[in-house]
């Protein structure tokens, strides 16, 4: 079904055109309208013309009369109301729609996206946390509107730190190496490691051999290698199930992936031109980056030791992205410190011809989670939060906000339950404010049953799914003689038509706070329509209405919720 904004904007857009081609509308819900066109203004400027006259001009050409009465406001703006028939007539749709006015792509493209990217024998942080949230968003949407997703989990699995790490897990002896690893005691390891680097020059010594026999492939070394890898994918997969994340160890396209194709790199950056010898190092310069003292700052390609660093191996990803995986989309869900990074890597692979003006590519940046003083959230020693420790607080917090409350539910389903609102909690914190601001790690505010909470809209869904429960019979959605008389209805009507907006406006900014804002916008309307409008009492038409109006609320708040990796309990 065509959504109700998308028709309106093309009859809208029929009569702009007329007067100047390609002229923006501006179409916007608005509060004191259904919706309002702003865009006479504009329109009115480029022409040259009164802005009042274009409108009366504009109101006697538009074919809008079987969608909507439109009205001049102030200086030229179209208020909008929708027609009781069309009205009528897109609820309707909406009803038999298992897809809620969301339509499925036509031609599919193939989004790759690059997110969670923790580090071998390395403890996720909280940006990790917001990486894999904010990324999991990012993939279901994309699946939902059926595109073709390629999830790619960058693990940082290589480099000169291997070598220590290896020769630490030699000295603990393997055994005990994978015991400490596989409990997630990833910090533990590393920092042992780092210590006896530090302090031990024997050790150094040993490390610095060590990563020579490994860029070697020294079977035993890599061996040793494999074994650091796999243990510490296989708890970040314990951690991704947990959170209920979709990520699998097939994701995991680690930087040694691309290893193989290093050479190719600096081969075709040679044969571009735009390789250049400095201090040793094989170095792209490029045009508007320089460092603080305005000298200019080159990618490090290859390091005068030969080695190659982080920026080779993402100029290889980007190259193997496009020509080998066909993405026309590729999205970044690193934080905002890399941004610089990424711009010169994107700028160098422009210039290599390995990235066409067709691709779209984005770094999705975000913002750091801080402790309750404003600085880096970390524990009181200091250390990263084990994000495993964050999900299982949260859950206790559930259960005992669970617990206080009158229920025939069983201790089983109660677990389960918590367990659903910690992860509800936890990604809606992280999803719901602008992904480039900070936010404050708050645990009892996340958990909060009120307010703009994750569990707060699985309670609002709950309860009108209970609503379904005293019904008493299967409820079977149907067409409907709709009235909309009231005001609160009609408001979350209009709430339940904007669906498709807000997911593409999602998807067009990257930004999953639009569609938070969406939800818990939709779950007030729902609470001021039953407020002021009894379902289960009323008779006949306004029965039939006022049911399907609870049934889509509830089927758009738990498909929102899911696209967000979020779960919609049937009962609280
Ligand atoms: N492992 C990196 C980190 O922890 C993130 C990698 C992001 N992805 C990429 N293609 N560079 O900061």
């Amino acid at each position: 079904m065509p959504a109700t904004y998308d028709t309106l904007l093309r009859r809208l857009q029929a009569g702009f055109d007329r007067l100047s081609p390609g002229a923006d509308p501006v179409l916007r819900p608005s509060d004191r309208t259904d919706y309002q066109a702003n865009g006479v203004m504009g329109l009115a400027k480029t022409i040259g013309r009164p802005p009042r006259e274009v409108a009366e001009e504009l109101l006697g050409q538009l074919d809008l009369a079987d969608l909507a009465e439109v009205e001049i406001a102030g200086p030229g703006f179209l208020n909008i109301t929708l027609t009781p028939a069309f009205l009528a007539r897109q609820l309707n749709d909406l009803v038999a729609d298992a897809r809620l006015g969301i339509a499925a792509a036509e031609a599919p493209r193939t989004v790759l996206i690059d997110y969670s990217a923790p580090n071998v024998a390395k403890e996720m942080h909280v940006g990790h946390l917001r990486s894999t949230v904010i990324g999991d968003a990012l993939a279901r949407t994309n699946r939902f509107l059926g595109n073709r997703v390629i999830a790619r989990n960058h693990v940082g699995d290589w480099g000169t730190p291997f070598g220590m790490l290896i020769e630490h897990l030699i000295d603990l002896g393997e055994d005990a190496a994978v015991q400490t690893l596989s409990m997630g005691d990833l910090d533990t390891f590393y920092r042992a490691a780092r210590t006896k680097f530090d302090a031990d020059e024997h050790f150094k010594e040993r490390s610095r051999a060590r990563v020579v026999l490994l860029q070697g492939g020294d079977d035993e070394t890599r061996r040793l290698w494999r074994l650091l890898v796999s243990q510490s994918i296989a708890y970040f997969q314990e951690v991704y199930e947990k959170l209920d994340v979709l990520l699998t160890p097939e994701d995991v396209v680690g930087e040694s992936f691309y290893n193989p194709m290093l050479d190719d790199v600096v081969t075709d950056l040679a044969a571009a031109g735009i390789l250049e010898e400095s201090d040793g190092a094989q170095v792209v310069f490029l045009p508007g980056f320089s460092n603080r003292d305005g000298e200019p700052l080159p990618l490090i390609v290859q390091k005068s030791d030969e080695g190659f660093g982080y920026a080779a191996t993402d100029l290889a990803a980007v190259r193997d992205r496009v020509s080998v995986l066909g993405a026309h989309e590729i999205l970044y869900v690193v934080g905002a410190p890399q941004a610089q990074h990424f711009d010169m890597v994107w700028a160098a692979a422009r210039a290599a011809g390995w990235l066409p003006d067709s691709v779209r590519i984005e770094h999705v940046a975000f913002g750091n989670v801080l402790g309750p003083d404003r600085k880096m959230f970390k524990t009181r020693s200091g250390t990263t939060v084990k994000l495993v420790g964050l999900i299982d607080e949260a859950t206790e917090r559930a259960l005992a906000q669970l617990n206080a409350r009158e229920s025939d539910m069983s201790d089983e389903e109660r677990q389960r339950l918590a367990l659903d609102l910690a992860r509800a909690a936890l990604k809606y914190a992280d999803l719901s404010t602008e992904r480039q601001k900070d936010y404050v790690f708050d645990i009892d505010r996340m958990i909060a049953f009120e307010g703009d909470t994750g569990p707060y809209l699985a309670y609002a869904h709950a309860r009108i799914r209970s609503i379904f429960r005293r019904l008493g019979e299967t409820y079977v959605a149907h067409e409907v003689n709709w009235s909309l008389g009231d005001s609160a209805a009609r408001q979350l009507a209009l709430g339940l038509l904007a669906f498709p907006e807000a997911l593409e406006v999602m998807t067009k900014t990257l930004q999953p706070h639009r569609l938070c804002t969406y939800l818990f916008d939709l779950a007030q309307r729902f609470t001021s329509f039953y407020e002021a409008c009894p379902v289960l009492s009323a008779e006949g038409d306004l029965r039939d209405e006022r049911l399907a109006l609870c049934d889509l609320s509830a089927r758009t708040l738990s498909l929102g919720l899911s696209l967000l990796g979020i779960n919609a309990p049937e009962r609280m």
